[in-house]
């Protein structure tokens, strides 16, 4: 194939490529199989590396995300991105249709009415043609450049067929389809991965990453409802605009209406608010848009929105209904949470039987007793609340509740005290054993900075704990594939296994966490107060278990009173013993270990033949001083840029334990600049303020050293 040909070839695949993309994520009528899309957009990869110059930047392949980057370069919009002004009732949308009445002079307006959707709003800019970057809304005047990530999504056009103005700058909300975000969610939740709180969370998350290759893996979306910079072609109307986004199959706004009083408008808000339930997306409200571009120009702007639109927010749908009981749950923090037992009513498309009443505080505010008609919200549309009771439906005796005597002074789950911290409302669970705190206690054992045992999220825990299979960590250590791979994650009704595959992902990894470094160990048991850098200094301090609970060090630190200091302290002076271990630290590790629970904690370790030992070992420190053999990088501050053979996190722990200190951004503080594949504007920074640049052999040098 000479280069001509080549350049063809890849023309035509790529255009190839993009037209299948778009039936399948555009038009949802795909016309070949993943398989025979996966073997185009392999030889397209292949004749790309071949002839990298001929490789378009807005190439099918771009859409699996490139090389990671180290932060956001900004851009100024060409035209402000402004907000809208929200109204609230019908009497303020009336309002505003008068104010477009009075200010153009006409009885009838025509507008649209379209949904408002609840994503992260972004400008797309194609120069002819081609999607040339991408910019958040920002401030409103300038936004981050996120071009590499908005090309992953995939019912964004990369290339626009046909007769593209010289520029389009169309804008619109990015977004994760409810659905897609829930399966999402549950997927992390299971890898032990954090979930997000709703799907705009997830959204803006995800196109704040650095690595387009991970926001590739989200299943973001794109639809279109305005445009900011056009030339070249000059438009009357929105009807225009939506009719230009169809020709380049530019997902679109839609159902969208078009009304010219205020009756049909108020018509079409009211038919938007039953579908909108059963769109893919989440929306808080109808936007009201005037259609002519004549008309707009004539109304212009305010400073911080234009005169032309509104968006009109739909009240929380509130029901009343009986309250029939409250109980009591234990959360996983040990918090005891009044639940309101209700009547099942529809409440914005789904039956609600339940309420949290959150406390007592709350209870007593809002004067709930039992027996009363209440009023229910779905707060931010997703968990249902009692907004407030009814009183004149309250029947005669109606009884107060209260909560501590409901469950008599102690926790229903484990029959232990209860306690009410220090300037907080809700009542606690004191045992740090209480099987209710087990999924929660189970998950920071795990977690990726405690043991790394993969495969056990939420709700992974929470059934492992429910089904009998764990209740003490170190059970993990004892289950089998058999047991895990039967073990039902769903109902009874629509069961869902764990399967084998994830259970021996598990075994294994847990396998791999006999060996975890002391540091790890201390870390994963979940003592209140023992974070992950106390972990590390105690086990800076101590060998191993053994070491530390016949420690002479603790003893004496916890007994220190309030004011002085550890230097001092003749025994504790000599470890100049960092920040993150006082007092308070070490009187939790201390009685841990010496309770029940530590004891029977360590004497099951022995029995599993579990002894983590210390990586950082160093008791007579140079904490801040010069480097030594086993801390060579004591003392040091590090930054670190571009690609490099493990994750950020791994390469961080590597250099803690060493010693160092990773900080975010180069100064002349920095020592060292560990640098991998690209780590572009660092590296300028480093080299132009005369930071010495290592790579990551060097850094392994210096543990060898
Ligand atoms: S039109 C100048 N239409 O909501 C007004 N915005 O709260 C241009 N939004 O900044 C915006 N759905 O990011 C418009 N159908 C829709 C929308 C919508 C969501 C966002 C948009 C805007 C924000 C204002």
């Amino acid at each position: 194939m000479n280069d001509a040909e080549a350049r063809a070839e890849i023309e035509r695949l790529s255009a190839e490529l993009e037209k299948h993309n778009r039936l399948y994520y555009v038009d949802a009528e795909p016309l070949i199989t993943d398989r025979e899309y996966d073997e185009l957009f392999r030889d397209l990869e292949l004749l790309e590396a071949r002839y990298p110059d001929f490789a378009s930047t807005n190439s099918p392949t771009r859409r699996v995300g490139g090389e990671p980057i180290d932060g956001f370069e900004q851009r100024a919009h060409d035209v402000p991105m402004l907000s809208i002004d929200d109204v609230f009732s019908e009497g303020e949308l009336s309002d505003f249709f008068n104010r477009l009445v009075k200010g153009l002079g006409n009885s009838t307006i025509p507008v649209t009415i379209e949904p408002k959707i609840d994503g992260v709003a972004v400008a797309l800019h194609y120069i002819k043609g081609q999607l040339d970057f991408a910019i958040t809304r920002g401030d409103g005047a300038r936004g981050d450049v996120i071009t590499e990530n908005v090309r992953t999504i995939r019912n964004v056009p990369l290339v626009l067929e046909g007769d593209a103005p010289d520029w389009l700058e169309v804008r619109g909300e990015i977004f994760m389809p409810n659905e897609k975000f829930a399966a999402m969610n549950t997927a992390r939740d299971e890898a032990g991965l954090p979930v997000f709180k709703n799907p705009r969370n997830a959204t803006a998350g995800a196109l704040k990453l650095l690595d387009s290759r991970e926001v590739a893996k989200r299943p973001l979306e794109f639809i279109a409802h305005g445009f900011g910079r056009i030339d070249g072609l000059a438009l009357e109307s929105a009807d225009e605009f939506f009719a230009l986004l169809e020709t380049f199959k530019i997902p679109g706004n839609n159902p969208i209406w078009h009304a010219s009083t205020f009756e049909e408008i108020m018509d079409a808000v009211n038919e938007l608010d039953v579908k909108r339930h059963s769109l893919p997306y989440g929306t808080d409200g109808a936007v009201v848009k005037v259609v002519n571009f004549a008309d707009r120009d004539g109304l212009g702007f305010t400073s911080r929105a234009p005169r032309w639109a509104a968006a009109f927010k739909y009240p929380p749908e509130q029901k009343e209904t009986v309250l029939r009981a409250v109980t009591v749950q234990v959360g996983r923090t040990g918090k005891l949470t009044p639940v309101a037992e209700l009547d099942p009513v529809l409440v914005s498309g789904t039956t609600v039987s339940r309420a949290t009443l959150h406390n007592q505080d709350e209870i007593d505010r809002k004067d709930v007793r039992i027996g009363d008609t209440v009023l229910i919200e779905k707060a931010g549309e997703i968990i249902p609340a009692v907004v407030k009771v009814i009183p004149e439906k309250r029947p005669a005796g109606a009884e107060k509740f209260d909560l501590f005597q409901f469950v008599s002074g102690v926790c229903p789950s484990c029959g232990s005290p209860i306690e009410k911290e220090e300037g907080f409302v809700a009542w606690k669970c004191v045992n740090f054993s209480c099987p209710a705190k087990m999924a929660n206690r189970l998950k920071q054992f795990v977690s990726r900075k405690a043991l790394d045992i993969d495969g056990v999220g939420t709700i992974v825990a929470e059934k492992l704990v429910e089904r009998g299979l764990v209740s003490s960590p170190l059970d993990l250590f004892e289950l089998k594939v058999e047991d895990l791979a039967e073990l039902n994650l769903g109902t009874d009704e629509a069961p869902r296994m764990y399967g084998a595959k994830n259970g021996t992902k598990l075994v294994t990894t847990a396998e791999r966490a006999r060996t975890a470094p002391l540091h790890r160990w201390v870390y994963a048991l979940g003592i209140p107060q023992v974070g992950e850098s106390a972990a590390r200094e105690l086990a800076r301090l101590h060998r191993n278990f053994d070491e530390l609970a016949e420690s002479e060090i603790l003893p004496v630190l916890s007994e220190m009173k309030t004011g002085q200091r550890k230097e001092d302290n003749e025994l504790l002076s000599e470890f100049q013993i960092a920040g993150e271990v006082g007092p308070t630290v070490a009187g939790a590790m201390k009685d841990y270990l010496a309770s029940d629970e530590g004891v029977e904690l360590r004497s099951r370790m022995k029995a599993l033949g579990i002894d983590p030992e210390s990586a950082n070992y160093l008791p007579v420190a140079t904490a801040g001083g010069e480097g030594s053999d086993s801390n060579p990088l004591a003392g040091k501050t590090i930054v670190i840029t571009g690609t490099l053979s493990a994750p950020r996190n791994e390469i961080k722990e590597r250099i803690a334990m060493l010693g160092g200190k990773v900080t975010g951004s180069v100064s002349k503080n920095t020592d060292f600049l560990l640098s991998g594949e690209g780590g572009g504007s660092k590296r300028d920074k480093a080299e132009s303020l005369g930071v010495r640049i290592i790579s990551e052999e060097e850094l392994m040098a210096f543990s060898e050293t």
